[in-house]
Parts: C-alpha cells; sequence; structure tokens
C-alpha cells in the first residue's frame, strides 16, 4: 500500500492529484500544538468505520500515518479490519458507555455512524431510523468531550435542506444558509439537521473543534448495492448489470440529483476536519443530473441502451443540487470527479460482485433488475437494553 497515497483505492481515476497528498502529515506539521506527544500516532477513532465511507475514510487516515479505531455494529462486508484499521470494536453506538470507550485516548473523532439508506429505506423507517441516529449522534459526542478530543466530525447530509427550495428539478444549487428556516423532507434530514446544531452548540461551549460536511449523495466501489439500503447509483449499475429489456426508474425520472464518487468524498471529509472551517459546508459535485439521464449513463458503462420504464416508487424531492460557492473559499477545493468515470468504475465493481455471486450460487438475475422499498423493523430497538453494552 502506498504512504503517499496515489490512487490508495486503486480506482484508477485521472485527473485528481490531491490523491497524493498526504493531508495528516502535513496538518502536523502546521498544528504543532495539536500534535501528540513526540513518538505517538494522531489517534483518531472513526464511528460507523466498518460502513462505506467510514471504512474508506479510516484506510485512508491509517496510510496517512494515525492510529485509527474504528468502531461499528457489524464488519466490513469488502475488507478485513486489519485493512483499515488498528483496532475494531464492534460496539453499539447508541450506547455512551460503547462511545466512551472507542474514543478514549483520541484527538480525532470521525462520526459516520447511521442507520441509513436510500429513498427505498429513509422514507419507510423514519421511527426507527430517527431513535437510532440521535442516540449515535449525541452519545458520540458526548464521549468526544469526555475524553478531551480535540476536533469531531459530523457526516450530515442535504437531506437537511428545506423541501420546498427542492421542487424545481432545475435546482440552481443548494447554499448552505438554505437549510434555515428548517423544513427538511423527512425525519432523517430533521434527525441530522438537530445533530449538527448540537455539535455547533459543544463546539460553542467547548475546547472541541467541530466540522460538519453536508455530503450529497455519494458512491463508489464497496457500497451498499443490494437489498434495498442501497441509493441510486448503486441501484442504477446493478440494473444496468441485470437488466436485458427494459431499465426501471421511480417516477417520471425528471427528478434531479448531484453525486459525489467515493475518492472527492473521502478528501473532502479529511480536508474539512484538518480545516478551520467552523460551520457546516455541502460536500457534493455541482455536476446534477436527472434519473432518466442517469439511467442511461449506467446503461452505457455495460455498452447497453434499453428503454427505460418509469414505475410508481419512493422519490424524494424533485431537484437538488450542491452549491460550491462556500467550499471552495474556505477549502481551496471542491469535488470534481466525474459522474461518467465515478460511475465506470462503480458500475464495473458491481459487475464483478455480481459475477462472483454466481460462480457461488445460482442467481435470480431478474430480481437485480428491479428496487425494493424495505419495510420498518423494530429488532433494533427491542435489542436495546443493558446487553447492548459491551
Ligand atoms: N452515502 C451517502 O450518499 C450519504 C449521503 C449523505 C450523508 N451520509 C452520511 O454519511 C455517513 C456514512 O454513510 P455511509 O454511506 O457510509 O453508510 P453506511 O450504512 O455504509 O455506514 C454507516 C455505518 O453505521 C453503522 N451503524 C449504524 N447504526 C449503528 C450503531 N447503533 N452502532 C454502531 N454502528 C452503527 C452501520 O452498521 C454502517 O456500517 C452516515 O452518517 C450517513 O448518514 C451518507
Amino acid at each position: 500500500m502506498s504512504t503517499n497515497g496515489v490512487d490508495l483505492n486503486g480506482h484508477g481515476i485521472k485527473n485528481t492529484p490531491y490523491l497524493s497528498e498526504n493531508q495528516s502529515q502535513a496538518f502536523l506539521a502546521a498544528h504543532a500544538d495539536e500534535a501528540p506527544p513526540a513518538g505517538k500516532k494522531l489517534k483518531v477513532c472513526v464511528g460507523g468505520g466498518g460502513g462505506f465511507i467510514g471504512s474508506y475514510i479510516a484506510k485512508r487516515l491509517m496510510a496517512e500515518g494515525c492510529y485509527v479505531v474504528a468502531a461499528d455494529w457489524k464488519e466490513n462486508e469488502f475488507m478485513k479490519p486489519q485493512e483499515f484499521c488498528h483496532e475494531f470494536h464492534n460496539f453499539d453506538l447508541r450506547i455512551l458507555e460503547n462511545c466512551k470507550k472507542v474514543t478514549d485516548g483520541c484527538h480525532h473523532v470521525y462520526n459516520l455512524a447511521a442507520d441509513m439508506g436510500g429513498m427505498g429505506f429513509i422514507l419507510s423507517n423514519q421511527s426507527v431510523l430517527l431513535y437510532n441516529n440521535t442516540m449515535i449522534s449525541f452519545n458520540m459526542l458526548e464521549a468526544a468531550r469526555q475524553n478531551g478530543a480535540k476536533r469531531f466530525f459530523y457526516s450530515s447530509t442535504a437531506c437537511v435542506y428545506n423541501e420546498d427550495l427542492q421542487k424545481d428539478p432545475e435546482n440552481p444549487g443548494l447554499a448552505e444558509h438554505m437549510a434555515w428556516p428548517a423544513k427538511p423532507q423527512d425525519g432523517y434530514g430533521l434527525e441530522k439537521l438537530y445533530a449538527e446544531e448540537m455539535a455547533l452548540a459543544y463546539a460553542q461551549d467547548f475546547p472541541l473543534k467541530v466540522r460538519v460536511a453536508r455530503y450529497h449523495n455519494v458512491y463508489g466501489p464497496r457500497g451498499t448495492w443490494k437489498g434495498g439500503r442501497e441509493k441510486v447509483p448503486a441501484a442504477f449499475c446493478r440494473k444496468a448489470c441485470a437488466s436485458e429489456t427494459e431499465f426501471e426508474v421511480w417516477g417520471d425520472g425528471k427528478q434531479t440529483r448531484s453525486f459525489m464518487f467515493i475518492d472527492d468524498c473521502v478528501h473532502g471529509s479529511i480536508k474539512l476536519m484538518y480545516s478551520d472551517c467552523g460551520i457546516p459546508l455541502n460536500l457534493g459535485t455541482d455536476e446534477m443530473i436527472d434519473m432518466n439521464a442517469f439511467a442511461k449513463l449506467a446503461m452505457g458503462t455495460r455498452g447497453k441502451d434499453l428503454p427505460i420504464k418509469n414505475v410508481p416508487g419512493p422519490l424524494g424531492v424533485m431537484g437538488r443540487n450542491s452549491d460550491n460557492t462556500m467550499i471552495k473559499e474556505k477549502l481551496g477545493w471542491a469535488p470534481s470527479i466525474s459522474i461518467k468515470d465515478g460511475m465506470q468504475v462503480t458500475c464495473d465493481w458491481i459487475h464483478d460482485q455480481i459475477q462472483q455471486e454466481a460462480a457461488t450460487a445460482s442467481q435470480d438475475l431478474a430480481k437485480y433488475g428491479t428496487s425494493e422499498v424495505v419495510v420498518q423493523k423494530t429488532d433494533t430497538l427491542d435489542a436495546l437494553d443493558r446487553k447492548s453494552v459491551v
């Protein structure tokens, strides 16, 4: 593994010279007052480190010389713990005691843990998601404070924005101030907005530097691609691989979004953590695309051009894009990997996953041509008792 980070993820995306930056070393060189004692590594906790974005951030920080503690209530599906962290703790982060154990002695805490998924999950699982994510966000933050962490990163979302500003598919871009007055479309966005505020209040009241990123649809290899929690990019890649006669799209396909490739997300998250920016920042691309065009783009990665079949399904808002004025001003950088390049890599990876599955079990490819809505279950709430404390 290259420690200077050049194409560390092996994605082969071109035109991303920033991937060679060792941001952790540069940060420590510039912040002697925040550096650990001589001979010690910067100790970092990544909550949700078993998940998609968390595991990439953990891997990158480890390659940049940090001591990484990852915590999650499930292991990463695609990597062994030693590939992305020094310690992995299989803990329920809704419990304060568990959060305190995993953040013990950590200089920096990244909270990427959340009960989440795409539209087929968040709109049909509001109560459970509200409870679980509120508990995680509050307890990770409080644990970081009690353990004297210097910096705290919170992964928020574009879902915090006021739904009245997202009725037009030609959305010119949501600037950071547009989250208020608040009217997120669903509980997921509201819970994230409240958790942002709580983290910002901690930054005001305590010696804890808080950094908040509002992610706009992150995708890439090693993300969830089946089962109902997957988001649009992975679902479209899967359909592009599996569909033979038509391509299913929820709604009329005119709804728009922007999508950020994982390498940009990792770089931007660490860059923000190490910056002086104490206000929430959009972290997304401003390359907006409607779902019908996005479906065509996904099919193009597999050399297909099937007719699109628009079917009823959960939609979310009609138009969403990232306004990147603020991130350029604050970080002098913005995500730049094109959706075409990112989707090619992602669809190739999902194609390989499907091939591997086919090699080991009989496969019903037809089911991969549709998306499902996840019915809410209360098993995670029912399991919430003293037994959750590890
Ligand atoms: N992927 C996106 O497009 C996107 C967009 C906006 C915001 N975000 C935010 O970024 C963060 C990471 O998202 P992701 O895409 O990597 O999702 P993910 O589901 O892959 O990762 C989240 C991880 O949190 C873990 N987790 C959930 N509840 C837990 C608990 N009680 N205890 C311990 N671990 C728990 C999950 O097991 C999972 O591994 C989340 O906070 C999410 O809300 C993601």
